[in-house]
């Protein structure tokens, strides 16, 4: 607990901030919560069930979710990546974060190695944790990608998974094809190296917030030990409604046994299954996301203005975040200086990567523009420009 989330600390500090100042004198980046309400196609199928609920819509199912749910998912999935995918390799799960406790602990022996990049979303540590595994910890190189020669030098016998995440939080930034396929073509050597089987675990729950017209390349195209975890949070602005899921390559070995072992998970972990009205819902809604050009506008905009006041930035091309190098060597410091203008945002240490602070810029425009003024002031106190 000491340990903590940096990110729920600020949302609470913040919180204290707005009785105190008031809400609308407070500007809060600090947490990953769109503000966009869901697209309105969401309310459309809400109001159908309600108004002719289907006979037995809130009982228990079985514990992968309905067929009906995982064939949408499947047919999306396929089209998305031009691979088949059917019902059987679809589980549906409480959120990303559901998925990803299900697969780390089907696939996970006690002292296993998980691999993950820094920055990170810090949960993964925790994550993998709870099912005894070990998170290894690797750098990213100055524009926050994997270096693959570092991690063909950590992968050993006892490696159970890469787990990557793209478009990134904190970063924003996206991974290019090329770099996916160069992580399929080192997890395959090395499975041939150590005779083990490497999984490569693709948490995505930003995967349709992607910006220029990027297209999303899919680890499932590069990699058959790909599992995808990922869920609605985000792209249908529901992270307080718990719908996500899990995809396994089709061509995954072991496959039957990865799917069976994420739906026993699902159970025994006592999530039991995904809700069932959102199950419903999203069955409908696989083509569906908030406005992608909402996002974007938000980015520029905020993009724009700090690189004008002297912050160096990477330009995020997914997600709602942005990763700005600190002015200061302390990123608590910096983050606490921001704070006394009634800003909030989070260290970068909270992410594994001291020395940069994270901005969530999905939150609405007077929000944004209500904090340029205090990253302003902290850029001409620290000498940026
Ligand atoms: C990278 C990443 N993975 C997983 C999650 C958890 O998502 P969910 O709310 O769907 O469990 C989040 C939430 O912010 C996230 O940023």
């Amino acid at each position: 607990m000491a340990q903590g989330s940096w990110i729920r600390r600020m949302f609470e500090e913040g919180a204290v901030l707005k009785q105190q100042y008031g809400e609308e004198n407070v500007f809060d980046l600090s947490l990953g919560n769109p503000v966009v309400e869901p697209p309105v196609e969401f309310r459309q199928e809400l109001r159908k069930l309600a108004e002719n609920p289907l006979p037995g819509m809130h009982r228990y199912m079985v514990n992968a979710g309905y067929p009906e749910t995982r064939a949408a998912v499947a047919e999306q999935l396929s089209l998305e990546t031009g691979i088949t995918f059917t019902m059987k390799e679809i589980v549906m799960t409480c959120g990303a974060g559901g998925a990803l406790n299900m697969v780390l602990k089907t696939i996970l022996n006690p002292g296993e190695e998980i691999i993950i990049f820094a920055p990170y979303f810090l949960e993964y540590v925790f994550y993998i944790d709870n099912h005894g595994g070990v998170a290894k910890i690797l750098p990213t190189d100055e524009h926050f990608i994997p270096k693959l020669n570092v991690l063909e030098a950590a992968i050993r016998a006892n490696t159970k998974a890469v787990l990557i995440n793209s478009p990134n939080n904190p970063t924003g930034v996206v991974y290019s094809e090329n770099l996916i396929h160069q992580l399929g073509e080192l997890l395959h050597k090395k499975e041939a190296q150590y005779g083990t089987q490497i999984f490569l675990i693709s948490d995505e729950p930003y995967r349709k917030l992607i910006y220029d017209g990027l297209k999303y390349p899919s680890p499932f195209n590069h990699y058959s030990q790909s599992i995808i975890t990922t869920s609605h949070s985000k792209d249908l602005a529901l992270p307080g409604e718990r719908i996500g899921y899990i995809a396994v390559h089709p061509d995954c070995g072991q496959r039957e046994d990865v799917v069976s072992g994420c739906i026993h998970c699902n159970r025994v972990l006592g999530y039991v299954n995904a809700p069932a009205l959102m199950q419903h819902i999203v069955r409908y809604l696989q083509n569906v996301t908030v406005s992608i050009a909402a996002y974007q506008t938000k980015r520029d905009f905020l993009y724009d203005h700090l690189v004008e006041m002297g912050y160096s930035v990477i330009k995020p091309q997914g997600a709602f975040y942005m990763f700005p190098k600190s002015p200061l060597e302390d990123d608590v410091v910096f983050v606490r200086e921001l704070q006394q203008h009634r800003v909030l945002t989070v260290p970068g240490g909270g992410f594994g990567s001291p020395g940069y602070f994270r901005i969530a810029y999905c939150v609405d425009d007077r929000t944004l523009e209500g904090s340029l003024a205090a990253f302003r002031k902290a850029a001409q106190k620290f000498n940026l420009c």
